[in-house]
């Protein structure tokens, strides 16, 4: 039924049911017509019956029945039906009519006419017998009437009632429908009105789908699509935030550049020429390091789409510990791994797990002073791996703990430089793979951060 359109679905649901009244209404209209042919039938017989009944008559102890033809002529009908009647001297001796004419299986009570169905020449025929009293010299005795009649009149009787009914029937289903689908019809044009809504939204000047007009059974529809168009104007709102960020962190620090190098063609001093190298050597090294991270950033925004493999976690952990060993010597802060663990299998993204620990260890080494120390911690926690990076730096205090994952967001601190993107790529790695991060204080109440992410096995 999904590939109907709703309302030849909500037709079909009632015209359905409605059809499957037809067969027992046909049942039921029959058997009505059957019994109002029957009663015609019947009334018809007996009157025939009573016309003949009253002609009998008794002449010096003989019976005589004359036939009137108005007896006979109340059975012409559109359909010819054979008549057959027989009329008994109270002896049983038959007076007028066919010797072998229908004969009830027990007489009558009384006067009153008996009613029976019988079998003439071959033919089904519905009958009455009436018994009539005949006075003579002797007293009064009963003769008896029987008139019978084949049923092409009552069949035919049968089968009009039946179709009139039927046909009434039919028409009333079939109007029924047509009412229904006109009142479907208009109903569903409120539906057409929500569409024509959505379509005509303007995003910059978003007017709410739900209002008063809508019918109940749509508003929690253009309730969910009110919220679905807030949610993704909001990731838009991100999305443009993002770009304009990046092209202004980008322009920067380009501008800078452009500055440094001709300050360094202007110099004739070869000592000066050097220092002004040596700053556009470092600004290229920011700048690649920002152009790096926006790219781990977009990856890894891409979050649950991204291809995974089985990849195993101790490996790629020491392999980047490895890359940071130089900048930990350089920082003179000491950098150590603990785990139990050989390898561990874990079904991610090997670059999106690399970037996870990475920034993370990058910040606590950075932002320890040196002489502290850096350890970068893996185990297996019930369904989850977990990942703590403890330093013993200043820390990030509890307030700003959410806005650090912001993207370009940095705390006011002098002393180092760092283009504010590494921890918004933990957050958007870890969410690819489902799991959380979040950043405490040290469980030994020593000043640094702990940050601790939980990856769940998939
Ligand atoms: N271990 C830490 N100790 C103290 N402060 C931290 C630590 N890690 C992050 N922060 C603070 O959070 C801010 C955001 O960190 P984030 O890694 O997102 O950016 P960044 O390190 O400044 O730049 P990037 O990592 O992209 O080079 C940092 O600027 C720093 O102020
Ligand atoms: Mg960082």
């Amino acid at each position: 039924m999904s590939r109907l359109g709703l309302r030849a679905e909500l037709l079909l649901r009632m015209g359905l049911p409605l059809a499957a009244l037809v067969p027992f209404t046909v049942g039921t209209t029959w058997l009505d017509a059957r019994s109002t042919a029957d009663l015609v039938q019947d009334r018809t017989l007996t009157a025939s019956a009573r016309v003949i009944a009253e002609r009998i008559e008794s002449r010096d102890g003989v019976v005589d029945a004359p036939i009137p033809p108005a007896a006979l002529e109340m059975f012409v009908g559109d359909v010819p039906d054979r008549v057959v009647y027989r009329v008994l001297d109270p002896d049983g001796d038959l007076v007028a009519g066919y010797p072998d004419g229908p004969m009830p299986d027990h007489r009558p009570k009384g006067h009153a006419p008996l009613h029976f169905d019988a079998v003439f020449q071959g033919r089904q025929v519905r009958a009455v017998a009436l018994a009539q009293p005949i006075v003579d010299a002797d007293g009064t005795s009963d003769g008896l009437v029987v008139v019978g009649s084949t049923l092409n009149n009552h069949d035919r009787l049968v089968s009009d009632l039946w179709l009139k009914a039927l046909r009434d029937q039919v028409l009333l289903v079939a109007a029924a429908c047509g009412l229904a689908a006109v009142g479907l019809t208009l109903g569903l044009a409120r539906l057409t009105r929500l569409r024509e809504r959505v379509a005509a939204r303007d995003p910059d000047r978003p007017a709410r789908l739900d209002d008063e007009d809508l019918p109940s059974e749509f508003r929690p529809l253009a309730v969910a699509l009110d919220q679905a168009f807030a949610r993704i104007e909001g990731d838009v709102a991100i999305q443009r935030r993002f770009v304009a960020n990046a092209a202004h962190q980008l322009r920067t620090p380009l501008a800078i550049l452009k500055t440094q190098a001709s300050v360094g063609l202007g110099e004739d001093d070869v000592a000066r020429k050097h220092d002004a190298l040596r700053a556009v050597d470092r600004s290229v090294g920011a700048m690649s390091r920002l152009v790096n991270q926006l790219l781990s950033l977009a990856r890894a925004e891409r979050g649950a789409a991204v291809r995974k493999d089985t990849v195993d976690l101790v490996a790629i952990l020491r392999g980047r510990l490895d890359d940071l060993a130089v900048l930990a010597v350089e920082r003179g802060v000491d950098l150590a791994f603990e785990t139990d663990l050989e390898t561990l299998p874990f079904h991610g993204h090997a670059t999106l797990l690399g970037e996870i620990a990475v920034n993370l260890v990058d910040n606590a080494l950075r932002w320890t002073p040196p002489g502290g120390e850096v350890v970068v911690r893996l185990s297996r926690a019930d369904a989850a791996v977990e990942l703590v990076v403890e330093d013993t730096g200043p820390g990030v205090p509890a307030e700003a703990r959410e806005r650090v994952f912001e993207r370009f967001h940095r705390l006011d601190r002098a002393g180092t430089d760092g283009t504010g993107l590494g921890l918004a790529i933990v957050r958007e790695a870890v969410a690819a793979h489902g799991g959380a991060v979040t950043l405490q204080d040290r469980a030994d109440g020593r000043s640094g951060l702990l940050a601790v992410v939980r990856l769940p096995f998939a």
